[in-house]
């Protein structure tokens, strides 16, 4: 997957004050996407941003947003991180009783949809699902805050989900995404178990030099 490898830096460690210039970081180290976590205080014990600040941040940015809900009934914030300019919404499978209804409802809105799964929650609850989704978003750490230590067992979990799709026939359709203690160190591992996209908050916006952190995982990712 090396090849077709992308980082999604997630703004959750950027400066709230100043996320234009998190985008222009992203812009200027080459990063493809930018990831959005989105909290509520309810799925997760802290709370972030929501679609009028993705709206404020579209204009500034060609990037692909990739909007990452960690909220209890997500179904009612489709429509508005849709019209707010997201290009891809995911919402976890554990927030949900009926996730091929919340799939159907990303898909109308003309965005690709995405699963996401916890670090405990076992592989085959997401595994119907995998045939609707473009994008599956599996956590590395508990959802709700950055900074957090890469959770044992991930890398292995990411090598059955990666068999679970080739099986599928899925490779081209499905984007396999890493969420969570994601660093230049572990990288490499990471991309290795078979994942397309590396999200990193902490490693990224802590850095001393946030765009030349970006181009090592590009290094890394490429070599
Ligand atoms: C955690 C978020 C992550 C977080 C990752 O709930 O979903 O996207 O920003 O941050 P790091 O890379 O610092 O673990
Ligand atoms: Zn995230």
């Amino acid at each position: 997957m090396a090849s077709d490898f992308k980082l999604a830096p997630s703004i959750l460690s950027a400066d709230f004050s100043d996320l234009r210039s998190a985008l222009k970081i992203c812009d200027e180290g080459g990063a493809h996407w930018i990831h959005i976590d989105v909290m509520d205080n309810q799925f997760v014990p802290n709370l972030t941003l929501g679609p009028p600040i993705v709206k404020k941040l579209r204009p500034h940015s060609k990037k692909y947003f990739d909007v990452h809900m960690m909220v209890i009934e997500p179904e009612k914030l489709v429509d508005q991180f849709a019209n707010a300019g997201a290009d891809g919404i995911t919402f976890h499978v554990e927030a949900s009783d009926d996730p091929q209804m919340v799939i159907d409802l990303i898909h109308d809105a003309g965005k690709d949809a995405g699963l996401s799964i916890k670090p405990k929650t076992p592989l085959q609850e997401i595994e119907p699902f995998l045939e609707s989704i473009e994008i599956l978003l599996v956590m590395s750490v508990e959802p709700g805050f950055g900074g957090q230590g890469y959770v044992g067992g991930s890398t292995e979990r990411i090598r059955e989900l990666r068999a679970m799709i080739s099986e599928k026939g899925l490779d081209e359709k499905v984007t396999m995404v890493i969420d969570g203690g994601v660093k230049l160190h572990n990288a490499k591992e990471v991309l290795d178990a078979g994942v397309d996209v590396l999200v990193a908050g902490s490693e990224v916006f802590e850095s001393d030099d946030p765009v030349g952190t970006i181009k090592s995982f590009y290094d890394i990712g490429n070599s």
